[in-house]
């Protein structure tokens, strides 16, 4: 169409609802985040803005999706750390992190808790170090898949203890916090949005975050540095993407819209009784997204390389 057909698509934009693709099952921790995040813009927008899950392939498959989507503004990302580890992941990754999306704005970022079933045996982190290393692949660890945090965080700590879990992964960590709390899977290592709530009900064990700084919402739990695991520092970040090639004035209207989600005073409360905060408006932006995922691709490149990780 023509240049005024589109701008005038953008000024009207959108006329339809907006769907946003998590890449993980619902219930877990992305899919809590978008959820508040989606009920906030919708109202911004004046458009319902629908929350899909498309779970899988550690939210390979989910991204990729929407890589493929049309770029009229109507199918987004909301995808996590996982976006910048999954090229070191993967031999062949059916989207590029960097050139077949749009940025439209960083959203939050999450502290980790190393987590088990109630009954797990050891006691505290300094037990539980012990116990991986002696237990090792007697300890079943659950995960979403390659390209997960959860994932990273699990290879990060078997890299650090210099032993193996054995990993099962589901299509999010929703599912398997139902399966922590079943008793049927040993461990996992999560982002607070998911385990807040089970650790405060005393339904899930925790043993440690995984941020350099104990957290305020579960000031008890030590870091992992405490526990020997020396500098560990992983936090999830998120961020929203449209597909490449969408109009820009459309980007804007979805930057200044997610701007107002995360100022919206329940999403902030929201996201303080989960452990998380929403980022400041100036890293809601794409310039700061595109940086960040520039940055990440890059840093855990190395790392992942250094823990002796081959792509699959
Ligand atoms: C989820 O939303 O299920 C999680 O973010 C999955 C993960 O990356 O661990």
């Amino acid at each position: 169409s023509t240049v005024l057909g589109t701008a005038v698509m953008a000024q009207e934009y959108p006329t339809q609802p907006v769907t946003i693709v998590v890449p993980f099952a619902a219930g877990g921790p992305t899919d809590t985040v978008t959820r508040l995040v989606a009920a906030a813009m919708s109202e911004d927008l004046g458009q319902q803005v629908v929350v899909q899950n498309v779970g899988g392939a550690g939210g390979t498959l989910g991204a990729g999706q929407v890589a493929a989507a049309p770029n009229d503004g109507y199918t987004l990302l909301l995808h996590h750390i996982g976006m910048s580890t999954a090229p070191s992941l993967y031999a062949s990754l059916p989207f590029d992190p960097l050139t077949d999306f749009a940025t439209i704005g960083l959203v939050t970022e999450v502290p980790m808790t190393v987590v088990a079933r109630k009954d797990f045996e050891p006691a505290t982190l300094e037990d539980l170090v012990a116990y991986i290393k002696e237990n090792g692949e007697n300890i079943t660890y659950a995960n979403a898949g390659i390209g997960a945090a959860s994932q990273l965080c699990g290879l990060l700590i078997m890299d650090a203890l210099e032993t193996k879990m054995t990993e099962v992964p589901y299509q999010g960590t929703g599912p398997a916090m139902t399966d922590l709390l079943g008793g049927q899977i040993d461990m996992m290592c999560d982002q607070t949005t998911n385990t807040t709530n089970q650790i405060q009900a005393g339904e899930i064990k925790a043993y440690a975050v995984t941020t350099p700084e104990r957290i305020a919402v579960l000031p008890d739990l030590p870091t992992l540095s405490e526990g020997g695991l020396e500098n560990f520092n992983l936090a999830i970040w998120h961020g929203l993407y449209a597909p490449a090639g969408t109009d820009p004035a459309i980007i804007e209207r979805l930057t200044a819209s997610l701007q107002k989600a995360l100022a919206d005073e329940n999403v902030g409360n929201s996201f303080a009784e989960l452990g998380t905060y929403p980022v400041a408006a100036d890293q809601a932006t794409p310039t700061a997204l595109t940086e960040k995922l520039e940055g990440q691709i890059a840093l855990w490149s190395e790392v992942i390389a250094a823990a002796g990780v081959a792509a699959q």
